[in-house]
């Protein structure tokens, strides 16, 4: 158990964005709630998020998930760690300080290096890692018997220190009393005239603590996003993290780098994704599906056995054993049952869709309740809005719906009932009655001259 301090104020100026940078996304979620999440996932108790640059625009986002603290002005990392000084003092035992642009960091790593710094029993333990390109990084400076001996940033060091390659990951375990204490004696002495987070070492030092370095060997966790090339990177990263995660849970996946599952989605064993599909976040998939090239898929509830095909769901459900697509377009808020068709070319909103009913192509079925059974021919239209107000269709379980058909709504199709081809339906059609309602057929027989002055060109 600890107390996590996320440090989240910053500007992030390089993403030139009007959204603060830690709400920026990496597989559908804010850059601070993977920390967030990873932390709660590695034990903490308490977790919270300094946060100042547009805090108005952060706070709504990660309130829910952790507490929050107000750094007002960005006075370095030392500063906006006091601003937390409420959650460190209330700390049992350890204050886990992380950083909130680095959604690769993995909880196992946060757990290992907290146990790592209970057992050497440190004030601070500084989460490291050695990098190829150290630049821009704080220097970890260990002495003659490998102990660290303090954090120089980039700026302060000198051309000696520059050469070393151990940098501070900006992650850090404190002894809670510890982390107190040095927090009151740091000092704005400094290149950049800031608080550093990074003297608390040296402090601890010369009070008689200990302090400790905890190196990890997957430098890709402690990246932190400043710019949108190094979003996709860590987003890249993360894609393959989530496609493997579900491979190993058994899903077949064709293409793996051009599947983009957002962070939650839930997919059953036996399932088959294939290539350039996009799964957001809230979808849960069954076992044994096909969404087949080309599918997105955002907050769609499908059971097992369903077969999707270049088809797009949003917010919606589909049962077992139902095929959707090709380029199928299911809106929010349908229910499809079990053993449906949604063929080529139909679109779906707001409606419940019975078990066994087939709309096999070129269809629009919008605030319609419909029953089991039902056949829509080709072309079937509900035509839901009067330009100012939408109106539901009510369609009867084994229903016969003829091709091209107007369903002027509110209307109701009775059990069993037939619609002739081409009718445009306006009244209530009784159970196992046949309605047509389109003008009887003509045939005229026409004047030579007719056709003479009709094929002239
Ligand atoms: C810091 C470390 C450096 C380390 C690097 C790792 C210090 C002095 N230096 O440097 O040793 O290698 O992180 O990335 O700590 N923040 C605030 N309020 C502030 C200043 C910063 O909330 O007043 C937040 C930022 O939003 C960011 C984090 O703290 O999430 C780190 O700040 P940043 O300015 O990027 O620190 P660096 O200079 O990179
Ligand atoms: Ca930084």
């Amino acid at each position: 158990m600890f107390t996590s301090v996320i440090l989240a104020a910053g500007m992030g100026t390089r993403m030139k964005s009007r959204m603060p940078k830690v709400i920026h996304r990496v597989c559908g979620k804010e850059l601070v709630r993977w920390v967030i999440d990873c932390s709660k996932a590695a034990g903490a108790d308490r977790v919270a998020a300094v946060i100042g640059h547009k805090a108005d625009t952060v706070r709504p986002i990660i309130e829910d998930s952790c507490e929050i603290a107000i750094q007002k002005e960005q006075k370095g990392t030392g500063h906006a760690v006091m601003q937390a000084m409420e959650y460190i003092k209330a700390a049992k035992d350890c204050v886990v300080v992380l950083n909130g642009d680095t959604p690769l960091l993995k909880s196992e790593t946060i757990s290992a290096a907290v146990e790592y710094h209970k057992k050497n029993e440190n004030a601070v333990t500084v989460i490291t890692a050695v990098l190829d390109d150290a630049s821009g990084y704080g220097r970890i400076v260990r002495g003659s018997d490998t102990n660290v001996v303090k954090i120089v940033e980039q700026k302060d060091a000198s051309e000696e220190e520059k050469k070393i390659r151990e940098v501070n990951s900006g992650m850090y375990v404190f002894d809670a009393k510890s982390l107190e204490y040095a927090l009151g004696k740091i000092e704005p002495n400094n290149a950049q005239g800031e608080y550093y987070l990074t003297d608390t070492v040296e402090i601890l030092l010369a009070a008689g603590k200990k302090a400790g370095a905890y190196a990890i060997c997957d430098s890709d966790e402690i990246r932190g996003i400043n710019d949108r090339v190094q979003l996709a990177e860590a987003e890249a990263i993360m894609r393959r993290r989530i496609n493997e995660k579900h491979m190993r849970n058994g899903v077949t996946i064709h293409i793996p780098e051009s599947v983009y599952i957002e962070d939650g989605v839930e997919i059953g064993a036996d399932t088959e994704i294939c290539p350039n599909v996009t799964l957001k976040a809230g979808t849960k998939i069954g076992e044994q599906c096909v969404i087949g090239t080309g599918s997105v898929l955002d907050r769609a509830i499908i059971h097992d056995r369903v077969d999707i095909l270049s088809s797009v769901i949003l917010s919606s459900q589909v049962k077992s054993d139902t095929t959707v697509g090709p380029f199928a377009y299911i809106r929010p808020n349908c229910n499809v049952g079990s053993d449906v068709k949604v063929g080529d070319f139909v679109e779906l909103k707001n409606s419940n869709i019975g078990d066994g009913t087939k709309i096999s192509h070129l269809t629009y079925v919008g605030d319609t309740d419909c029953g089991k059974n039902v056949n829509f021919g080709c072309g079937t239209v509900t035509v839901n809005y009067d330009g100012k107000k939408k109106y539901r269709s009510e369609i009867g379980d084994n229903s016969f719906i003829g091709c091209n058909t107007n369903l002027v709504s509110p209307v109701k199709v009775g059990e069993g009932a037939y619609i002739a081809a081409g009718s445009t339906i306006t009244e209530e059609i009784p159970k196992d009655n046949l309605a047509i309602a389109r003008a009887r057929q003509v045939n005229k027989q026409v004047s030579d001259e007719w056709l003479a002055k009709r094929r002239k060109k």
